[in-house]
C-alpha cells in the first residue's frame, strides 16, 4: 500500500491548512493509501529554530519523509510566500529527502494575489530536495474553508 506523508507547515490551532489536509487525506485513504498527517507545529519548537538534527522528533519526522512514497506539502500564504514553519523543517531534511517520490504541494490564502507564491516560492525548494515529480500545485482561498474552534 503507498504510503502518502501529509505534512502541514501552518503554525496556527485552528489552521485552514490542517483543515484542507485533513479532508484530503480522508480521500486518499478511501483510494487505498496508508496517509501519515504530520503537523510540523507539534514537533519542538526549540529543535526547529535550533537546527537539532539530533532531536527524537526531528530523526522522527526525516525518517517519515523518507519512508513515504508521496508526500503533500501544505502551507499558508504568510508574506506573499510559504510558511516560516515548513521552511524551518525542510532546512532539517536531508539535501536529498524528497528523491524518487511524488509530491503534491498545496497553499491556502487569504487573496489569489498571491496564487502563485507555490510557483515562484515553494516549488523551487522543492525541486533542489529531488523529487521524481511536482505535481500542479493547488491553491484554495481561505473563506473556501471552514473550521471549528477545536480546529476539526
Ligand atoms: C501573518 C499572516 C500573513 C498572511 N499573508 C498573506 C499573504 O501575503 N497573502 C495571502 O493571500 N494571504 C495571507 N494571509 C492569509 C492566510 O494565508 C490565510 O488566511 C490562510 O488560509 C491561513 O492558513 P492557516 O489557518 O493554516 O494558518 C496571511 C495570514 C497571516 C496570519
Amino acid at each position: 500500500m503507498p504510503t502518502i506523508l501529509s505534512i502541514s507547515g501552518s503554525p496556527s490551532p485552528t489552521s485552514r491548512t490542517a483543515r484542507l489536509l485533513r479532508s484530503l487525506d480522508s480521500r486518499l485513504t478511501v483510494q487505498g493509501h496508508q496517509v501519515i498527517p504530520l503537523d510540523i507545529r507539534t514537533l519542538p519548537a526549540e529543535a526547529l529554530l535550533h537546527a537539532d538534527f539530533g532531536h527524537p522528533e526531528i530523526v522522527r519526522a526525516t525518517e517519515l519523509v523518507a519512508r513515504a512514497d508521496g508526500v503533500v506539502i501544505g502551507t499558508p500564504v504568510y508574506k506573499a510566500a510559504y510558511s516560516g514553519l515548513l521552511k524551518a523543517l525542510l532546512d532539517l531534511l536531508p539535501q536529498f529527502a524528497l528523491e524518487g517520490k511524488t509530491v503534491l504541494p498545496l497553499a491556502t490564502g487569504g487573496s489569489t494575489a498571491h496564487v502563485l507564491a507555490i510557483d515562484y516560492g515553494l516549488r523551487p525548494v522543492l525541486a533542489s530536495m529531488g523529487p521524481a515529480h511536482i505535481t500542479p500545485g493547488w491553491f484554495v482561498l481561505d473563506q473556501h474553508i471552514e473550521v471549528g474552534k477545536d480546529g476539526a
